[in-house]
Formats: structure tokens, C-alpha cells, sequence
């Protein structure tokens, strides 16, 4: 006889749909490690986990900004702990590991959230130390973060991973094909992993963000990629508007929670429609969509 564990095989009922027992609280007492959870996607994501029932491990590298969440979540009911980590080193990943399963003996969603595009540099005038810089900070954390918590999901009974990396790996970016590069592979760790694991309980998907409005990314500010008018964001997205935090934290609700039960490996664009209309922009003079724009 096999131990399930060895085969490979999931502890889970094979013919059972998990129900959903409360819509309103769609990760009822589940332990959630959000990275780069202090702003932006992530603060959104921690604040909407929260307001679901997780208890949210927010695991930042700026401590002011893991605290404000914290204050937020906790000053309407929720359960949330800050952790002042750096993902990109090995040993603040341990402790927060340590500390995760210290306090909760366990870890049910697991969102790898941290990324940066910044500095932007053009591929001529790049360098091995930009090179490393770009994965150190969108895809070489994936894997310490997820190595370090997937036996304790599958230990646990299984669990959802949620990786937020960019719309950008899912299509051509010539700004910056390094760190295109990198969310390609994020994406594709993505679907790997989940083809790997599903078996032991696991379910991996992934988050392509594009044009919402964060710390890093802030479009209205006066000299920010808004600055030529909100007019233009009809042009810029099929669906007209700009993007906010809380667009990406419903979808990787959706993506966590058992809404998703029979959903895994794959990314889903979170882009108002830029990936699909790839080329085609909608003049607000001609009143129609044209792939040539003028008056640029
Ligand atoms: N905003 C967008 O339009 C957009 C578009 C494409 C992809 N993305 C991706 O979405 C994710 C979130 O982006 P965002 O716009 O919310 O970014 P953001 O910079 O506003 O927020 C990221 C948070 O991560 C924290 N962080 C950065 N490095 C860290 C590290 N090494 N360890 C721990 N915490 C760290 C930051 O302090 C910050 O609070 C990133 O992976 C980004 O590449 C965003």
C-alpha cells in the first residue's frame, strides 16, 4: 500500500465540491501570508482577505506601511500582523516562516505579491547587475517564498497560491524586456507548479496587472503617465477607465477563496481589456477603435 503523500495523490474527496458556507466570508478563519502587503495590489488584497474572515500576514519591507494596514484591517474587526521581511533574502524569509507556523501552525493562501519595474532601464545599456536586480525582486522571491510555506499547505490539507506578477509577462514590453522576462517566468512558474501539485491539495494562479493606480505606478499624480488627461484612459483600456487596487484584490479573492475550487494554472489578465484589444485603441474624435492612432 502507498501513503497518499508518496503517490502523490490528494487527501481530499475526490467527488466533494467544497461548499461555500458564508459569500461574505469567503476565507473564514484562513491564514493568508500576502507579500508586499503594505500598499498598492497588496494593501488592497490584505484589506479585502480581512474583510472576508483570513487572518492576514502582511509581510513588507516598510514598516509604516505594513502598520497603517494593520490599524485599517484591525479598526473594522479584522485579523492582520505585520512582518517587516525583505523577500529577497533567505533568512528574514525563514523567520517569517518561523513566525507564520509559530503562531498559526499552518498557512492556507499564500500571495507573492512583491514586484518593481523600477529602475527602468533600456536593454542596451543593461548589465549583468540590473539583470539580477529585475529577478531578485519579481521572480527569485517566488520561489524562496513558496518553498518555504508549500509543505506546510500540504501538510495542512492544501491551499491556494496567488502570484501578482504583470500583464506585461503575457505579451511584448519594449520598455523593459528583462523584467518582461521575469513575470513571463512568474506566469509560467505559475502553470508548472499548479500542474505539479494539484494532486497534494495545491491551487496555483496568477494575476497579470496592468494600469492601476498604486504607490509604484501612480498615474494621477501631476507629472505621473496621467498627466495628458483623464480624457485619454478611454483610448487607453477597452473598458474606459483606470484601474484601481481593489480590481486585482476581488479577482485574487476569487482566486484564493473555494469560489476557484476547479481553477488552476492559469494567469488571468486584470487589465480592463489592454491584453485582448492588444493594438487597437479607441479614438474619442472618430468615435470608433483604430490600430494606427494619430495626434500622439
Ligand atoms: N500597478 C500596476 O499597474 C501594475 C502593473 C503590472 C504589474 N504590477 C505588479 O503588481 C505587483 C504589485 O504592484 P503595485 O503597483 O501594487 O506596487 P507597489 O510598489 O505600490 O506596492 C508593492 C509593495 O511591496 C513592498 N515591497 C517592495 N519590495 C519588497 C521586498 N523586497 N520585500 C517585501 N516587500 C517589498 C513595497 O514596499 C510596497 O508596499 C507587483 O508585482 C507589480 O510588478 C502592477
Amino acid at each position: 500500500m502507498t501513503d497518499d503523500r508518496e503517490s502523490g495523490a490528494s487527501s481530499q474527496n475526490p467527488s466533494r465540491v467544497p461548499p461555500i458556507e458564508d459569500w461574505h466570508r469567503l476565507l473564514d478563519g484562513r491564514v493568508a501570508v500576502v507579500t508586499g502587503g503594505g500598499a498598492g495590489i497588496g494593501g488592497a488584497i490584505s484589506r479585502l482577505f480581512a474583510q472576508h474572515g483570513a487572518l492576514v500576514e502582511i509581510v513588507e519591507i516598510d514598516p509604516d506601511r505594513a502598520a497603517l494596514v494593520v490599524e485599517d484591517i484591525e479598526a473594522v474587526g479584522g485579523v492582520a500582523r505585520a512582518h517587516v521581511v525583505d523577500v529577497r533574502f533567505d533568512a528574514e524569509v525563514e523567520d517569517l516562516r518561523g513566525e507564520v507556523l509559530g503562531e498559526h501552525g499552518r498557512i492556507d493562501v499564500l500571495v507573492n505579491n512583491v514586484g518593481d519595474h523600477r529602475p527602468l532601464v533600456r536593454f542596451h545599456e543593461s548589465d549583468p547587475e540590473s539583470w539580477s536586480a529585475m529577478y531578485a525582486v519579481n521572480l527569485e522571491h517566488l520561489f524562496r517564498v513558496t518553498r518555504a510555506f508549500l509543505t506546510p499547505m500540504i501538510d495542512g490539507g492544501g491551499g491556494s497560491i496567488v502570484n501578482v506578477h504583470s500583464v506585461e509577462g503575457m505579451r511584448g514590453f519594449p520598455g523593459e524586456p528583462v523584467y518582461a522576462a521575469m513575470k513571463a517566468a512568474a506566469a509560467h512558474f505559475t502553470t508548472s507548479l499548479a500542474a505539479g501539485y494539484g494532486r497534494r491539495g495545491i491551487r496555483v494562479n496568477g494575476i497579470g496587472p496592468d494600469l492601476t493606480q498604486t504607490t509604484q505606478v501612480d498615474y494621477l499624480a501631476p507629472d505621473g503617465p496621467s498627466g495628458a488627461g483623464d480624457h485619454l484612459w478611454e483610448s487607453w483600456t477597452p473598458v474606459g477607465r483606470l484601474g484601481w487596487p481593489v480590481d486585482q484584490a476581488r479577482v485574487a479573492l476569487f482566486l484564493a477563496s473555494d469560489l476557484s475550487a476547479f481553477v488552476t494554472g492559469h494567469n488571468v489578465p486584470v487589465d480592463g481589456g489592454t491584453l485582448a484589444g492588444g493594438g487597437w485603441f479607441f479614438s474619442p474624435e472618430a468615435r470608433r477603435f483604430v490600430n494606427r492612432p494619430t495626434g500622439l
